[in-house]
């Protein structure tokens, strides 16, 4: 029995001069992942199971970037889309099935649609299920051609066209699905004496005829899935109608979206239910929100892991955990590996790097804690600072369960405070603190009795 296996192919090999960029085409992103990447997720969601990406330009730097998720085949010159699939003879060259062709700057194809195709092709048995779509303006795109008994006999490029044939509507949108073995066996046949001198993956149709195979058109009713992405500006747009898809899966997954205009959430993200997402917030990367938060507004999240009913207030958390109940902000800045229990208070002006922080402690207001771990309960006083750089290394400073450090202290690292000790207001603490001790490191206060008021009468008046 042939093989049903179905393989995938996505085609990246061309330069996307239209981008102006040094980056490869394909790795721009939308929504935070590389747009040739998203070709190939829509393949995996259509049943592939490791797609095969055909690179040439930036072809080191595609791989790198996307890893061994996918297999890779080089294009290393750019001779046409039939060239670019004949390379993929090398990765896929010996499976007797169904093959998904799809283009690398074709980001919103729906898997829905790549299903139906394989099915399509696999029940009529054609050498090839094809994308068509029928446009009012079909200028650019390769028409289709089709004999008395309106089966396609080939398609003509734009620049290859009669005037007559320019006239033709029906067009190929570069998706196809094609019987393996006779994809690549007749891919051989296939010529490049037309006006690009390219070897054309639409001639397939014309060779499929000629050998007395079938080529099964299939119309695409949803036209925006095929938009396409040849420069910035169509990048944008691309990436604007796959923002709204996905923040309508959120809302109807339980999330309420207060502004949709003005939320950007990249793809991956996850957010529990009852989850509200206030305008102006920025959420990125590897993040995941729980149940019953709240999210800014003007909030940035980035690879954050905020847990059930913590709320994120005008702030940005990189790379950190919020606990579960605690609350962040309005303007703090959590990086670097930080760790915040539940029920904590992390409040204006307090930036944490590298910071174990204990359920139920608090950090209020204008704080600078950096490779700092604070046990539970813990209370750090409005304009507490770990001086954890002594311009050479970094340092940890240690806070006990339940410890109160003053005010305006300075802790210098490497330093402890033990559980239960407290530090006095305006302190600079060099030494460890025992346990349930005071640390007090400032000037003695002295009081002079009557000196105000002498020195009024000296300069004559009120000071003012
Ligand atoms: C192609 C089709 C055209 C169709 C149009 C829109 C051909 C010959 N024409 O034209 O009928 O209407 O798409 O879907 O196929 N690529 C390579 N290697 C190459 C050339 C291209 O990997 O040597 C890749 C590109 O990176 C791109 C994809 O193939 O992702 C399509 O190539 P592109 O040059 O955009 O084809 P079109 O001229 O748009
Ligand atoms: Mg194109």
């Amino acid at each position: 029995m042939a093989d049903q296996r179905l393989e995938g192919i996505v085609l990246a090999a061309g330069k996307g001069t239209r981008m102006k960029s040094d980056l490869p085409k394909g790795l721009h992103r939308v929504l935070g992942v590389p747009m040739v990447e998203l070709a190939a997720r829509n393949l995996m969601a259509a049943g592939v199971e490791r797609p095969t990406i055909v690179v040439g330009h930036g072809g080191d730097l595609v791989i790198q970037t996307l890893g061994d998720r996918f297999q890779y085949a080089w294009q290393r010159e750019q001779l046409g889309t039939g060239h670019a699939a004949m390379s993929a003879e090398s990765v896929l060259g010996g499976h007797q099935g169904p093959v998904l062709v799809v283009p690398g700057d074709a980001p919103l194809i729906d898997p829905e649609f790549l299903k139906r195709l394989a099915q399509i092709q696999r029940e009529t048995g054609a050498a090839c299920a094809m994308a068509t779509c029928v446009m009012d303006d079909p200028y650019g795109y390769g028409r289709i051609l089709k004999d008395e008994a309106g089966r396609p006999m080939g398609i003509v490029e734009e620049k290859d066209a009669s005037p007559e044939q320019k006239k033709l509507k029906e067009v190929c949108v570069s998706v196809y699905c094609f019987h393996a073995p006779t994809l690549f066996r007749l891919l051989k046949t296939l010529r490049n004496d037309n006006a690009q001198g390219e070897y054309y993956l639409t001639d397939m149709v014309g060779a499929i005829y000629r050998d007395g195979g079938t080529t099964v058109c299939v119309p695409v009713d949803d036209v925006e899935m095929l938009m396409g992405v040849n420069d910035r500006w169509q990048l944008a747009q691309a990436a604007k109608v796959l923002r709204t898809r996905l923040l309508r899966r959120h809302a109807l997954a339980g999330v309420t979206i207060l502004d949709p205009d003005s939320t950007h959430i990249t793809l991956d993200v996850e957010i529990g239910a009852d989850t509200v997402i206030h305008p102006n917030s920025v959420i990125e990367g590897e993040t995941k929100i729980g149940a019953g938060c709240s999210i800014g507004p003007n909030t940035i999240l980035r690879n954050a892991l905020v847990r059930d009913r913590a709320s994120v207030l005008a702030s940005v958390v990189c790379d950190s955990e919020v606990g579960e109940g605690s609350r962040v902000g309005p303007f703090a800045h959590l990086r670097g590996g930080t760790v915040l229990g539940s029920e904590v208070r992390v409040g204006n002006y307090v930036e944490m790097k590298n910071v174990e922080f204990g359920a139920r402690s608090s950090a209020a207001h204008l704080t600078y804690l950096g490779d700092a771990t604070v046990g539970e309960r813990v209370n750090i006083g409005a304009g507490t600072i770990t001086c954890n750089y002594d311009g050479f290394a970094k340092h940890r400073t240690t806070i006990g369960e339940g410890a109160f450090v003053g005010s305006n202290s300075t802790l210098i690292a490497p330093v402890s405070i033990g559980p239960g000790a407290v530090v006095g207001a305006g302190s600079v603490i060099r030494h460890d603190v025992p346990a349930d001790a005071l640390g007090i490191a400032r000037a003695e206060q002295s009081v002079r009795e009557g000196w105000a008021a002498r020195r009024r009468a000296q300069r004559g008046g009120n000071q003012q």
